[in-house]
């Protein structure tokens, strides 16, 4: 199993520890919720992101939803629970393993047969825990498949960050970099740095940093030049939906990466487990709803304004990369093929 040195999520007894991941890399925060209601607001403000792991931040929510409601009885806190999944569900719109969390456990809910309340937290609070638990096995299951596609000596570039913050384990896209490096290679990093709020920058380098990965940083749009210096081998990135026909969101500023990629010959690989792909919902990438964030995130770094007061902003948080840029997608069961026909 690979062991990684820091997690987004802890559970605890009626509890859970999230890491602060606004603070990081200065920073070290752990910060207990017991209320449903921070949780959602932790997942609003980035405290805690990455697809997987909101989606087991939102199961915890639901869960502590049922825990607060002392006063009522088992079926009216299953009556009241689909109105809490949808608040939680709405958080954040564009990664499906929120509403994925969300609904295994409001499943669970409406599945249970008894009247004992106690019983009843303690079965979705069980489930919480196994979305978790489920979750460090598919990443392990991800890093396994993808390691085969890396090369000893090979470059990898990714875009945001697709680690073990952003999952149960030791994440998607960098679980691949981990275990291609226990299976004995020399793999390299290039990170995007991921604007407008730096998660390569701050997670993904500093998390490489942590796993003993040799890293470098990049502005964004360095990316094309090292291509076409033959730096890059790979690319390998995370994503927050797959569309029925396998178009990708992710990170806004990954299908500009996947048209440099194509342009350059370099495969490029999205690292997904199942509960990222959308069974119900988007048919195609132009039906995944893509969040926009607030001006501020553009306007400012890090508090600090480098933007003239009251600039029109546009900040779409997502962009979809079509399927026919994917060279392969890196899953838990398998390796499968995009639509890149090189
Ligand atoms: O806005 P964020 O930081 O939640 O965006 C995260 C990403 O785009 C990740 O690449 C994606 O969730 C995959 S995480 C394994």
């Amino acid at each position: 199993m690979l062991r990684m040195k820091h997690r987004a999520i802890i559970p605890g007894e009626g509890q859970v520890t999230i890491l602060d991941q606004r603070q990081l890399p200065h920073k070290i925060i752990l910060n207990d919720y017991t209320d449903y209601r921070d949780i959602i607001t932790a997942i609003k403000r980035l405290e805690i992101r990455g697809a997987p792991a909101i989606g087991i931040a939102g199961a915890f929510a639901l869960a502590l939803a049922a825990r607060a409601e002392v006063k009522t009885d088992v079926e009216h806190m299953k009556r009241i629970m689909t109105d809490l999944a949808e608040e939680i569900k709405a958080a954040r719109p564009t990664a499906v393993n929120l509403s994925w969390g969300v609904e295994r456990v409001l499943n669970i809910a409406h599945d249970f047969g008894g009247d004992d309340k106690q019983e009843f937290q303690e079965h979705l609070w069980d489930e919480a825990r196994s979305i978790l638990e489920e979750d460090e096995r598919l990443c392990e299951a991800i890093g396994r498949n993808g390691a085969a596609l890396l090369k000893d000596g090979d470059t990898v570039l990714t875009h945001c960050h697709a680690g073990a913050l952003a999952t149960g384990g030791a994440g998607t896209a960098l679980a691949v970099i981990y275990a291609a490096r226990d299976a004995g290679k020399k793999i390299r990093v290039y990170a995007d740095e991921t604007r407008p709020l730096l998660q390569g920058a701050r997670l993904t380098s500093w998390e490489l940093m942590q796993e003993g990965i040799d890293v470098t940083l990049i502005c964004d749009n360095m990316a094309g030049m090292c291509m076409k210096q033959g730096k890059i081998n790979a690319v390998i990135v995370g994503t927050d939906r797959i569309a029925q026909n396998g178009d990708v969101a992710n990170k806004i500023g990954t299908y500009t990466v996947a048209v440099l990629a194509k342009e350059h010959e370099i495969p490029f690989y999205v690292a997904s487990p199942y509960s990222t792909f959308d069974s119900g919902q988007a048919r195609t990438g132009d039906e995944i709803p893509i969040e926009e964030r607030d001006a501020q995130e553009v306007t400012h770094i890090q508090g600090v304004p480098i933007a003239p007061e009251g600039v029109k902003v546009y900040s779409p948080a997502f962009d979809v990369t079509p399927r026919a840029l994917v060279t392969a997608y890196i899953t838990d069961k398998g390796i499968t093929p995009g639509g890149r026909a090189d």
